[in-house]
């Protein structure tokens, strides 16, 4: 049997709303399978704990997650704190306290009905973006000088090390290998004439150590424009930190909106915990109102039982999910359906126990 701890972190908005959907599923899995078990425990870090508490996590919040296996979480950000501050102190914390430098988030097409683009299907949109998640633009490096004045200058500085840049372009490139794909680089060499200048060179002396993998690179502009006109161009992708977070925007929008893109932050040395989480926020537009699409949460159960090596339940699950919009009964209003997120979580439940 193998017990797996997870820590709860459903966070701001629609985060608790799809993370239950999630925590629905994890429990069927258990109920279904008699080699896993898995042991939750949750915290109530996020907004309304900063409004309570002045903090958005305890200040050994990290000390406290260090020896879960994964964490699970909503969404971090609500209106009343400022965004800066909410997500520095609790998402951002993790990522980068926890060494997570690997981001996961699959562009897959479930169904032609789901994309905006005109003649594309499930064979023309289906690859992997690879984000450098520790940080690039999201360094957190700056300065902020003569505020308040008119000579006032805010500086923000990228910061891409040597380590940071080769072990993600590295990961990148076993992946494509191990896949038998083919790799893209996205980057923008032409105006950043440092930091892209640099990724640039170093994507091009890792690529000699994988003659067997194909690979393109372009700018990060021309390839928002591939995303849309041709994604088929694509197969695995890697990108740095913003324009990996831009373009998996871009990614949702092309395979149905942001209520059905996941995303896995992992530490790959396993030092730490890894952290599952849908690429959406805390959608203040729509929160308390049941009308969350969970399965870009449930999606995430799918990330994490690859990451425990369970890919057998991890097919299922993204197999189930294909079944549901399928049958086009049970869906939440983004995807032009009547039901609640409960709802189409319950179904989601049923569907994946009845598959087996
Ligand atoms: P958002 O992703 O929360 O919402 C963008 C739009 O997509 C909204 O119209 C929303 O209703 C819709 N949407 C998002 N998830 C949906 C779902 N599951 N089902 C149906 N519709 C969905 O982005 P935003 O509005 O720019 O940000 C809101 C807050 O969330 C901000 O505080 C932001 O910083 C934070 N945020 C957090 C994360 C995270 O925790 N990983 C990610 C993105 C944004
Ligand atoms: C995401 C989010 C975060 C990011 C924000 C909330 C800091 O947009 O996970 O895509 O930019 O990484
Ligand atoms: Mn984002």
């Amino acid at each position: 049997m193998k017990k797996h701890k997870i820590a709860l972190i459903p966070g701001d908005g629609i985060g608790p709303e799809v993370v239950a959907e999630g925590v629905k599923v994890l429990k069927a899995i258990e109920q279904a399978d008699e080699n896993l078990s898995f042991e939750f425990t949750e915290f109530p870090w996020g907004c309304e704990y900063y409004l309570e508490n002045g903090k958005m996590m305890d200040e050994d919040g990290l000390e406290q997650l260090k020896d879960f296996d994964v964490i699970y979480l909503g969404a971090v950000g609500y209106p009343g704190v400022p965004d800066h501050i909410s997500l520095w102190d609790l998402l951002l914390k993790i990522r980068k306290g926890f060494d997570q430098y690997v981001n996961l988030r699959p562009v897959t097409l479930l169904n032609p009905s789901l994309t905006p683009l005109k003649n594309k299907t499930e064979k023309d949109i289906d690859f992997l973006v690879i984000r450098e998640n520790s940080e690039g633009e999201y360094a957190g490096a700056g300065d902020w000088l003569f505020k308040g004045k008119p000579e006032e200058v805010a500086l923000q500085t990228g910061v891409f090390s040597r380590k940071g840049t080769e072990r993600i372009i590295r990961y990148a490139f076993e992946e494509a290998r191990k896949r038998k794909k083919t790799l893209t680089s996205i980057s923008k060499a032409n105006a950043l004439n440092y930091s892209m200048v640099f990724w640039d060179e170093v994507f091009e002396e890792v690529s000699k150590e994988y003659p067997d993998v194909g690979t393109y690179s372009y700018l990060v502009d021309a390839a928002s424009m591939f995303f849309v006109m041709q994604p088929e161009r694509f197969e695995i992708v890697v990108t740095s930190n913003l324009f990996g977070d831009i373009l998996t925007d871009i990614g949702a929008a092309i395979t149905g909106g942001m209520g059905l893109a996941t995303g896995a932050n992992i530490n790959p040395d396993r030092e730490f915990p890894s952290m599952f989480e849908p690429v959406h926020g805390s959608a203040p537009d729509i929160s308390g109102k049941g009308l969350a699409n969970p399965i870009a949460a449930i999606w995430s159960i799918a990330q994490m039982m690859d990451f425990f090596g369970e890919e057998e339940w991890g097919k299922q699950i993204v197999t189930t999910i294909k079944k549901l919009i399928d049958e086009g009964e049970q869906l939440t209003p983004d995807l032009g359906g009547k039901a609640s997120t409960e709802e189409l979580g319950s179904h989601f439940t049923n569907l994946l126990i009845e598959g087996l």
